[in-house]
């Protein structure tokens, strides 16, 4: 069976946690491809609420095999700590396996992530200064460590003397910050978490390719977004990896040829967190609403998020770079008290009308989004569960999303509830 790949379309928090957890019901494994603990991926389960930043979001079924591929950066405390949590909840973390080839975040990324950040002063990108963008520029400089050295002592002290040299240098002479101890993070990485992750690593290449040879349901989750995308997105307000769904296959060492579903989460609107253009922004009311109506909150940071209309230029950009093959348009409820509904159907800029954005980010910058505008249907959607139980303005809006960016929409959501999706499936 070829795999799936779940990918956010906008600028992340569209609600991956959340679908990837509806799809893991008929999957076998499910695989984070790319990113780190910078994701906050949330699933409701009745009255308990789970946010995962590192361990895939079909872990809480025991048939999935949960595994972090080559393309993660990890930190161990982090991946511990949260298989604590979750183990804690009753949740069985065994079967995790976490690639020998995946990226370590180390101190030195956190602290350079953190300090970059305040240098950057008015022009800071915002980071969630997890260290994300620091261990990623590793990986490329190749003096990287990696979560097989922590299986390697020597090896593991030799990297990170070599490593640290630098580090130490940059934050003293440019950041004016202390030195960081080469022997207290190995004593720390290799005597407090190899041990407990030793038994995680795992060849994930061979694994996801005997899966794939045995006709096994193989779903590959997405974090971050489209528009966070280190080649595709807003540069540089973007993240250090490639979320877009080639990345599932870099990420997790198959080919192109082995993807067959493409599944984009766009949210009923659109939001983002940190700084960064964003040409449907709202303010005033119409902000205030969404926030408070979609709990528009970072998962994992707690900062307010920027909220927009639904922006279909993106969206159609979206489907050509990760080639679509469908939407699941999420918290379409949030929309549910609006007299009438905004969407972006292109843009405007010194007499040009864009459909898709333009290249240069420069007029990205500067151009004026051309709305239609529909009716609301101020009804409560969050018990519908069948396609017959929307109201016609809602199924207008779905619709007029759908023919804007030229894919079908299978799945809406209309709560954060894992029961709460409607399926309007044609597959
Ligand atoms: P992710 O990073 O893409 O997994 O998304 P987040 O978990 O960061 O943010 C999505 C938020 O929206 C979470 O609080 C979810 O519980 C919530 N959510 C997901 N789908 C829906 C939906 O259809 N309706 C509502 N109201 N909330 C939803
Ligand atoms: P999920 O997977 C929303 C944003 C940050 C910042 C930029 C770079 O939950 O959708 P980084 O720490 O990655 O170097 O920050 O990217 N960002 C996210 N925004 N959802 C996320 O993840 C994000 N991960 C990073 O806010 O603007
Ligand atoms: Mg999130």
């Amino acid at each position: 069976m070829p795999a799936t790949v779940v990918v956010g379309t906008q600028w992340g928090d569209e609600g991956k946690g959340k679908l990837t957890d509806l799809l893991a019901r008929e999957m076998d494994l499910v695989v984070r491809y790319q990113g780190g603990h910078n994701a906050g991926h949330t699933i409701v389960v009745g009255e308990e609420s789970f946010a995962l930043q590192l361990v895939p979001s079909g872990v809480l079924y025991p048939h999935i095999t949960p595994v972090i591929g080559n393309g993660v950066v990890v930190d161990p405390a982090v991946l511990l700590e949260e298989v604590d949590v979750l183990s804690a909840k009753g949740i069985d973390t065994s079967r995790l396996v976490v690639s020998g080839n995946a990226h370590l975040i180390m101190p030195y990324h956190q602290e350079l992530d953190r300090v970059s950040e305040r240098y950057l002063g008015k022009n800071a990108l915002g980071t969630t200064k997890r260290g994300i963008g620091p261990a990623y520029a590793d990986k490329a400089t190749r003096v990287g460590l990696r979560v097989q050295d922590l299986l390697d002592p020597k090896i593991f002290k030799e990297k990170l003397e070599m490593a640290i040299r630098e580090k130490n240098a940059t934050l003293a002479k440019v950041y004016n910050r202390l030195p960081l101890s080469a022997d207290e993070i190995a004593e720390r990485y290799l005597g407090e978490y190899a041990p407990r992750v030793a038994p995680m690593v795992g060849d994930t290449v061979s694994l996801v390719h005997e899966a794939l040879e045995d006709g096994r349901e193989l779903l590959m989750e997405g974090a971050q977004a489209t528009f966070l995308d280190l080649d595709h997105g807003t540069y540089p307000f973007v993240t250090s990896s490639n979320p877009v769904a080639g990345g599932a296959c870099t990420g997790t060492g198959i080919g192109p040829r082995d993807v067959g579903r493409v599944i984009g989460i766009a949210k009923a609107y659109i939001t983002r967190v940190g700084a960064g253009p964003f040409p449907t922004e709202v303010d005033g009311d119409t902000s205030e609403m969404l926030v408070e109506r979609g709990h528009e909150f970072g998962t994992n940071t707690g900062r307010r998020r920027r909220c927009g209309w639904f922006d279909a230029v993106m969206a159609r950009q979206a489907v050509r770079l990760n080639s679509l093959t469908e939407v699941a348009l999420t918290k379409l409820d949030v929309l549910d008290t609006f007299e009438s509904v905004k969407v972006c159907v292109a843009y405007e800029a010194g007499g040009e009308r864009y459909t898709y954005p333009p290249y240069h980010q420069s007029v990205l910058h500067q151009v004026t989004p051309v709305y239609e505008e529909l009716p609301g249907w101020r009804t409560d959607l969050t018990g519908v569960t069948e396609s017959s139980g929307m109201p016609p303005a809602a199924r207008r809006y779905i619709d007029f999303l759908a023919e804007q960016i030229g894919v079908p929409v299978q799945l809406v959501g209309v709560g954060p509830g894992r029961e709460q999706f409607v399926s309007l499936a044609t597959r």
